[in-house]
């Protein structure tokens, strides 16, 4: 997949996107939408655009009835097999309307221009697109790789503090879960956030952290599920109505994750202080926010999207646990193990209470 990252690409997008097609339905984020509109939607690209669909970047509006009503809007607007879904947002963006170019048709062409860090050295490079379930996060989703990516990092000087620190968590989990041999870099450039010369080799970071083991695995089902680390825990954190980003949910997960390895033996006090260090200097809060509710967290848990990756027993949740850093706790060759409800409990419990 091709993935150009350059500054000022902005100002080029409707020639960019016109290699690929010349017919789009933009599906883009409202508040990108109202920061940036008017440097988007030069005549060139407004000229090729069918439709322009705006979202609400909100985790509780990332479902299938917003898939539903996009889809409705493409074919009102008289969407064909050539017309390609142009996706201009974060990764939430990303996901929605990579589930509309992969259903549409059975798959259309789609084309990811990201405005967040997350999206940009994260996920952009995956083929995984989903939507929440009042159960659980991506529960109903499907495979469908982007062909091009466009990145400017220019879309960076507009992104909140908080979604800086999300994206830089995912970065950290690649070095905490299997590339500990990215953990000073990640440190260097943690303090250089606010930095714009350094957006893109930050952004460069993420990508080719994440993209070796996509070599391997893109769809993320063997060695590929060592990814979500932390996302267990995290993703069910994230849909509490507590105004906690993606990736902060994901560093509290990793922060639970390392205490279980930490109980069972595993990680020294050493590897969890590196964790905690690395978390908090990317800027996450030290503690969660107020009113978590461990019982529904513990069920949306229960129904990770993870399940029946490996053999189970009745009250266990199959999760990745380091062995060290960088080193996954592996069960028949994947980076997963079966977790009693009773450790995570206690991890929640430790989260809630630190
Ligand atoms: N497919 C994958 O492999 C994958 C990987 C990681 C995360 N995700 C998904 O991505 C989502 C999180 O993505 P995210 O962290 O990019 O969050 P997001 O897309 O929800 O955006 C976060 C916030 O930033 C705002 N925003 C976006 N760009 C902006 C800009 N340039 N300037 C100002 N504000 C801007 C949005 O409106 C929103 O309020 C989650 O739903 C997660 O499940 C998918």
């Amino acid at each position: 997949m091709p993935i150009v990252i350059e500054n000022g690409i902005l100002d080029r997008l409707g020639a960019e996107i016109l290699r690929i097609c010349s017919d789009v339905v933009v599906v883009i984020d409202e508040t990108v939408e109202s920061i940036w509109g008017k440097k988007i939607f030069t005549p060139e690209l407004t000229s090729m655009t069918r439709a322009k669909l705006s979202i609400l970047a909100d985790e509780r509006a990332k479902t299938m009835q917003v898939v539903n009503d996009l889809l409705t809007r493409c074919i009102e607007t008289g969407a064909m097999r050539t017309t390609a879904i142009i996706a201009v947002g974060g990764g939430l963006t990303g996901n929605v309307a990579g589930m509309v170019a992969g259903l549409l048709y059975r798959g259309v062409q789609f084309v990811q221009v990201p405005t967040t860090l997350l999206a940009m050295s994260d996920s952009v490079i995956s083929a995984k697109q989903a939507v929440n379930s009042p159960n659980g996060k991506n529960l109903f989703g499907i495979f469908h790789r982007p062909d091009h990516v466009i990145i400017d990092p220019c879309f960076l000087s507009t992104l909140p503090f908080e979604e800086f620190s999300g994206g830089m968590v995912e970065c950290c989990k690649n070095a905490l879960a299997f590339r500990a041999e990215l953990l000073d870099e990640t440190r260097k450039f943690i303090h250089r956030l606010g930095d714009p010369p350094y957006w893109e080799d930050i952004i460069c970071l993420g990508i080719e952290g994440k993209r070796q083991l996509l070599a391997f695995d893109e769809r993320e089902a063997g060695v590929g599920i060592v990814l979500e680390y932390g996302h267990t825990i995290g993703h069910a954190l994230e849909l509490e109505d507590i105004d906690l980003c993606h990736g902060h949910a994901v560093a509290f997960g990793m922060r639970a994750a390392a205490r279980i390895a930490r109980w069972r033996g595993w990680l020294s006090d050493q590897d969890v202080f590196i964790h905690d260090e690395l978390i908090k200097s990317a800027g996450v809060p030290d503690c969660l926010p107020n009113g978590v509710d461990p019982k529904r967290v513990l069920r949306r848990i229960q129904l990770d999207n993870k399940r029946g990756r490996i053999r189970l027993n009745t009250g266990q949740v199959g999760m990745v646990l380091l062995q060290a850093i960088g080193q996954p706790a592996m069960t028949d060759g994947n980076p997963l193990v079966p977790v009693d409800i009773q450790e995570i409990v206690e991890a929640l419990q430790w989260l809630i209470n630190h």
